[in-house]
C-alpha cells in the first residue's frame, strides 16, 4: 500500500474522455508506489500552473556514458525541499530491445519484477527511440536495477549525442512483405558500432532504422539518419488462387476502385483474358475466368498499395534487396526532412553483403562525426554541404535514381552527358 493520494481534479478529468487514459494507468501503479503518488501530485501541479518542473542532470551506470535519462524535480518549497519528495528523482533507463521486438513471457515477468523492486513499475514498450523504457527510479536505484537487467543479457540503449538504439520492423519473423533479414541487419550494424552508443562522442544523435519493405513500418525514412528499406527489382509475384479469392470476396467494383485506380503510376490494367499482353516486365494474374490483372513492373514505384490491399495475391518479387536513404529527421535546425536515396538497390543476402552494409554505416557515422556541426543532424549537414559533397566524401557514385526533390531549375548542364550515361549504365549492368 502506498501513501495517500493527492487530490488530482484536473488529471481526473482526463479519465472521463472516450479513450483509455494514461492517468488511470498511473493511478493503478500509485496504489502500490509512493513515487507514483508524488508523480501524480507534481503532474497535477503542472496542469494547474501550465509549467514543467523537470530538469536533466548527470546520472549513469559504471562503464557507460549514456543510456540513462535523468529527471530531477524543480518543484521546491521555500526551504528548497521537494514538494513531492518521493518523485524528486524520476530517471529512466533506456534498454535495447531485441531486434524484431519479440519477448517470451518469462522475460517480461522478470522486467516487471525488477522494475517493481527498484522503480516506479512503469515500463514503456517501446519508446519513440525503440527502447524498453524503464521509467521512474531514484539515482540510488539506477545502478542495482541496471545490474539485474544486464544480468538478463540486455544492454543499455543510447541517449545524448550518440548512436541511438535502433529499430527494425517485425519483418521476416511474421510478415510476408519482408525483403531481407531485418533483425540481422540491425544487430550487425548496432553491434559493430556499439561504442558510439555507450560513449557519446558524436556531434548529435545518430539513428539507424530498418524496414523490411517500402511500407516502412518503423518510419525509417522520416526518423532515421540512415534508413535501410527492403525492396525488389524484378516483377511482383502473383498467386492466382488468392487473387480469385479476393475477387470473390470483394467483387469487381473494389478491384477497380480500390486497387487498380489507386495505383499512383497507373501500372495496373484489367484486361479480358484474350487481350492479355506479354512481356518480361509484366506480372499477370487471373482474377476470374474472364479477366486478368496485369502489372507493368517498369512503371511500379513500389508504393505497396496493391500488395497491401490484396495480401497474398500480390507479393514482392524474388530478386530482393534494399534501398539506403540518409538524412531523415524531425524538426531541428531546419524543418523535418525525409531520407534521400544514396543507394538505389543493393543485395543483402550473403555475409559479404552484410559486411558491405556494415562498412557503409561506419563510413557514414565517421563522415558525420568529422563534418557535422555541434547539434546538427546528418540531414542538416547534407543540406549545408550539398548531397554531391556527401556522396564524394563517402566515395559513392552519383546515380540518376538519387532524386532529392523535383526539378526547380529549367537549365540542364550537358557537359560529359554521354559519358555519364555510359557510366550509369555500366554500374547498373554490374549491380
Ligand atoms: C515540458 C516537459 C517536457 C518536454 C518539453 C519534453 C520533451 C521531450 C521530447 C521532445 C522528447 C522526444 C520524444 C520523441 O523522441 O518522440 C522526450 C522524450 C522523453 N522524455 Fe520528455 N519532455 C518533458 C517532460 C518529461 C518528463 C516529466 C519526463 C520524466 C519524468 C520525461 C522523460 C522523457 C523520456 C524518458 C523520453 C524518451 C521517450 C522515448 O524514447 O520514447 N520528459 N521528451
Ligand atoms: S515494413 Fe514491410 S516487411 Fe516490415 S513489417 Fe512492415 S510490411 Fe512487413
Ligand atoms: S506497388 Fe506498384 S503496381 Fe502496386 S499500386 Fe504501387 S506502384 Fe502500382
Amino acid at each position: 500500500m502506498a501513501k495517500k493520494m493527492h487530490d488530482t481534479p484536473m488529471l481526473d478529468k482526463l479519465e472521463s474522455g472516450p479513450w483509455p487514459s494514461f492517468v488511470t494507468g498511473l493511478k493503478r501503479e500509485a496504489a502500490k508506489k509512493d513515487i507514483m503518488v508524488d508523480l501524480l501530485g507534481q503532474l497535477e501541479t503542472s496542469y494547474k500552473t501550465k509549467k514543467g518542473y523537470w530538469k536533466g542532470g548527470t546520472v549513469g551506470v559504471f562503464g557507460y556514458g549514456g543510456g540513462v535519462i535523468p529527471r530531477f524535480t524543480e518543484l521546491k518549497d521555500e526551504h528548497e525541499n521537494p514538494v513531492f519528495p518521493d518523485a524528486a528523482e524520476f530517471h529512466t533507463l533506456r534498454i535495447q530491445p531485441p531486434a524484431g521486438m519479440h519477448y517470451d513471457t518469462a522475460t517480461l515477468r522478470k522486467f516487471a519484477d525488477i522494475w517493481d523492486k527498484y522503480g516506479s513499475g512503469l515500463i514503456g514498450l517501446h519508446g519513440q527511440s525503440g527502447d524498453i523504457m524503464m521509467q521512474g527510479c531514484t539515482t540510488a536505484n539506477v545502478q542495482p536495477a541496471w545490474e539485474e537487467i544486464n544480468a538478463m543479457g540486455f544492454d543499455m540503449g543510447g541517449a545524448g549525442p550518440a548512436l541511438r538504439t535502433s529499430m527494425s520492423c517485425v519483418g521476416a519473423a511474421r510478415c510476408e512483405m519482408s525483403c531481407y533479414d531485418e533483425a540481422k541487419a540491425l544487430r550487425t550494424i548496432i553491434n559493430a558500432n556499439i561504442d558510439d552508443m555507450h560513449r557519446p562522442a558524436l556531434p548529435y544523435k545518430f539513428k539507424f532504422k530498418f524496414s523490411g519493405c517500402p511500407n516502412d513500418c518503423v518510419n525509417s525514412i522520416q526518423r532515421s539518419d540512415m534508413a535501410t528499406i527492403g525492396t525488389w527489382r524484378d516483377n511482383i509475384q502473383v498467386n492466382e488462387q488468392q487473387a480469385r479469392d479476393y475477387m470473390k470476396g470483394h467483387g469487381m467494383d473494389k478491384l477497380v476502385n480500390d486497387v487498380i485506380s489507386k495505383c499512383p503510376t497507373r501500372a495496373i490494367t484489367l484486361r479480358n483474358k484474350a487481350d492479355a499482353v506479354t512481356g518480361d516486365s509484366i506480372s499477370t494474374v487471373a482474377v476470374d475466368d474472364q479477366h486478368v490483372m496485369q502489372i507493368e513492373n517498369h512503371d511500379c514505384v513500389r508504393c505497396m498499395h496493391c500488395l497491401n490491399v490484396m495480401p497474398g495475391a500480390l507479393l514482392p518479387g524474388k530478386d530482393k534487396g534494399v534501398t539506403i536513404l540518409v538524412g531523415g529527421k524531425s524538426v531541428l535546425k531546419i524543418g523535418a526532412t525525409m531520407g534521400t536515396v544514396i543507394i538505389p538497390f543493393m543485395k543483402l543476402e550473403s555475409e559479404e553483403d552484410f559486411e558491405k552494409l556494415n562498412e557503409m554505416s561506419r563510413n557514414i557515422i565517421d563522415f558525420f562525426a568529422e563534418n557535422a556541426l555541434e547539434h546538427e543532424r546528418t540531414g542538416e549537414m547534407i543540406e549545408r554541404i550539398g548531397l554531391v559533397n556527401f556522396l564524394e566524401g563517402l566515395d559513392i557514385d552519383v546515380d540518376p535514381n538519387m532524386v532529392n526533390h523535383p526539378r526547380a531549375n529549367p537549365y540542364v548542364r550537358m557537359d560529359d552527358w554521354d559519358e555519364e550515361v555510359e557510366k550509369a549504365n555500366e554500374r547498373k549492368a554490374a549491380a
